[in-house]
């Protein structure tokens, strides 16, 4: 008889909720991310709400993407907010250094708050402290969270939003290291995390709604990715000003660009044990940080596929395949499992590097990896339940239970291998429970994509045996994603 590897799936325990900001997204002012992505402006033949696509809002609201970060990554590092707020027609036309393009500023502040409200997506931005100060990036705070009358939130209310945004997510500058943000001296961040943290709880806690006491749990969240202010602080025996500590993680470079599409696609996944690797460690520094009142969690706040042929010349584009998508289907996985992870950011919701949408101009369509996001939103907030693979060949499986508050368990289970079916034998633990649907992701091989006239990869409904007590067996296709719904 064929050996079958025995999957088990606990029963009942709920070890933690899995956070939904693991489901998060990041764009950029970078090639056609914002501009055709998102915004059209007065396009005569693109439907949109303020210049903002319907087809991209439409298609991202149904993925319950719980937060997104912007405007950069690199180019954060040289935006000045005010360039992006008051009459369009008045925005300054600046050079986009991060990406030696050019900025017309008309999606600024107001556009991107309008954006989140639009999908249901709460902000996350990214502080320019490559070349702003830390009393710009304050003067930001104020004017997005302040609730009180100031200069400023007049300007606010001048430019159409009287009221704050509230802005709970703030990241204290991008990748030090790089070249406009590496030039800072030891410790230059946890100053400024200090200054900018007691400034922004102090803005909140004037407003209004922050007597509402769901309000201050949530409290406002604060990331710094500056790792030796992090060891230094830990070495010292600091408190850490800030919540969450960023990590990110690229992968699908490590095979020279010659390779085979077979070859860069074996080289790209035999690169998750090192994230998992790198995960354990920020986690480790994050718990050294941590104290009883003040728990730092991690931020991996830009992830995904970075390819070869994505370069700083074509916008970061690069091809979106169904290998792609199984990669981040994995890494979601290892992002459920990692206790310390409150939120993951995909790099770049469209057009750029491992996108979940591509559009041209009127063209539109959803990548495979839109399909991995919408089939896993299920696991968001769910209860992590016990999930265990018996043997699991050049870690090809990866499997998360979760189970939500009105009952029904998911088990999503990917198979990462191109060519090999994995042959499950699935143990669960609540045996009174029955599958109720079952859903797969595939195509003919791991290089298959959607394109503008056939968005041929989609999930389609699988077909599995009736579980009994003792469980069943199932055979996961290659290259697949499958998702089962017991009840
Ligand atoms: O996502 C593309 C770039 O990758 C970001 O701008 C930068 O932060 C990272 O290096």
């Amino acid at each position: 008889m064929e050996a079958k590897t025995k999957l088990r799936v606990g029963s009942g325990q709920h070890e933690r909720r899995i956070s939904r900001h693991l489901y998060a997204h990041f764009i950029e002012h970078l090639g056609g991310c914002i501009c055709d992505g998102i915004y059209v402006g007065d396009h005569p033949h693109i439907a949109n709400i303020d210049g903002l696509r319907c087809d991209t809002i439409e298609a991202l609201k149904k993925l319950q993407i719980p937060a997104v970060r912007w405007p950069g990554g690199l180019f954060a590092d040289n935006y000045h907010w005010r360039d992006g707020i008051g009459p369009k027609s008045s925005r300054p036309i600046r050079q986009n250094l991060g990406w030696n393009s050019f900025e017309n500023n008309q999606f600024g502040t107001h556009e991107f708050m309008q954006f989140c409200e639009l999908i249901g997506a709460e902000p996350y931005l990214c502080l320019n402290l490559g070349s702003g100060t830390v009393e710009e990036a304050a003067a930001w705070a104020e004017y997005c969270n302040c609730a009180l009358e100031t200069t400023l939130t007049r300007e606010r209310a001048a430019n159409g939003h009287p009221t704050p945004f509230n802005v709970k997510y703030w990241s204290l500058g991008n990748e030090p290291g790089y070249p406009m943000d590496g030039m800072m001296r030891p410790g230059y961040y946890a100053d400024v995390a200090r200054q900018f943290a007691g400034y922004v709880k102090f803005i909140a806690a004037q407003a209004p709604h922050a007597q509402d006491p769901r309000f201050r749990q949530a409290g406002v969240k604060m990331t710094l990715a500056d790792y030796r202010c992090a060891r230094e602080a830990v070495a010292e025996g600091r408190n850490a000003y800030f919540d969450l500590l960023a990590v990110h993680l690229y992968a699908g470079r490590t095979a020279p660009p010659e390779a085979s599409p077979l070859q860069q696609y074996r080289a790209m996944v035999a690169e998750l044990p090192e994230w998992r690797r790198q995960l354990a460690e920020a986690s480790a520094l994050a718990a050294g940080l941590s104290t009883d009142e003040h728990a730092i969690e991690l931020a991996i706040d830009e992830w995904g596929v970075w390819k070869h042929e994505a370069t700083p010349l074509n916008g970061l584009q690069q091809s979106c395949t169904l290998g792609d998508a199984l990669f981040a289907a994995a890494a979601l996985h290892l992002f459920c499992a990692e206790p310390c992870a409150f939120m993951a950011n995909l790099a770049q919701t469209i057009n750029v590097l491992a996108a979940v949408i591509l559009t041209d101009d009127e063209q539109f369509c959803r990548t495979p990896l839109y399909h991995v996001f919408d089939m896993l939103k299920v696991h968001q907030d769910a209860w992590l339940v016990p999930c265990e693979l018996d043997k699991n060949d050049g870690d090809a499986c990866y499997a998360i239970a979760s189970q939500n508050d009105t009952g029904p368990l998911h088990l999503s289970v990917v198979n990462l291998s191109p060519d090999t079916s994995q042959n499950l034998h699935v143990e669960l633990g609540q045996s009174v429970m029955q599958l109720k649907e079952s859903w797969v992701l595939t195509g003919e091989s791991i290089a298959a994509q959607n394109s503008f006239d056939d968005e041929k990869i989609a999930p389609r409904a699988f077909d599995t045996p009736k579980n009994s007590a003792k469980g069943f067996d199932i055979a996961v296709p290659a290259c697949s994603l499958v998702l089962l719904v017991f009840e």
